[in-house]
């Protein structure tokens, strides 16, 4: 039976690990992790939050029997309409894939999207062959591809061609 819990502070390192493996520090210069550590201390990592245009950082992880496996959060760039939010690190561990934890994770974030009055859900992924489940899962879940632009964040140089995927729904 798999629980979404709000993330807490005795989870944070369980659950930033996790972030950490499957997000290397590709898209931005720091860890992905500083999101969930911005989301429980915003006044500690208010010089983070304030350099990445970023607030109201919200995580919840997916528990099997007292195990994370899998998480999801919501944020707001500061030059967001109102009406607009985007999902942030959203992962299922791969050995707990396809058993519709993912799809559990996601209803329950457009919820909290709702309840807080936004109507625009935004997310970004990318081309990597590592991110092309969450693509699938993005276009089968009601996504349309809005924005593309070249990857050139922490690239290696086998990485030249990636793209950084913009997508959009109507919720
Ligand atoms: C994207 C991701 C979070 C989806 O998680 P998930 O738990 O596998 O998602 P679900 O199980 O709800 O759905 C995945 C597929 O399994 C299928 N499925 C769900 N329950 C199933 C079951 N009991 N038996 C068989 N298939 C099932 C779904 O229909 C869906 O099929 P589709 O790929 O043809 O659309 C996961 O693949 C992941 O972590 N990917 C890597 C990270 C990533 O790319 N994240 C998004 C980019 S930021």
């Amino acid at each position: 039976m798999v629980g979404i819990e709000e993330l807490n502070e005795k989870d944070l390192k369980e659950a930033s690990n996790f972030v950490d493996s499957l997000f290397p520090s590709v898209y931005e210069e720091e860890p992905g992790s500083l999101d969930l550590s911005a989301s429980l201390f915003p006044e500690l990592y208010e010089e983070y939050l304030q350099k990445t245009e970023i607030r109201n950082l919200k995580y919840w992880v997916a528990k099997s029997a007292g195990i994370i496996v899998g998480i999801i959060g919501l944020y707001n760039y500061n030059t967001d309409k109102d009406c607009e939010i985007w999902i942030g690190w959203f992962a299922v561990k791969s050995e707990f894939r396809k058993k519709g934890i993912g799809e559990k994770l996601f209803r329950f974030a457009v919820e909290k999207a709702r309840e807080q009055g936004k109507s625009i859900l935004n997310v970004y992924t990318s081309n990597d062959p590592e991110e092309a489940s969450g693509v699938e899962f993005y276009e089968d879940h009601g996504f349309r591809l809005i924005g593309k632009e070249p990857w050139t964040k922490g690239m290696k140089e086998s990485d030249e061609k990636l793209d950084k995927l913009f997508y959009q729904q109507k919720i």
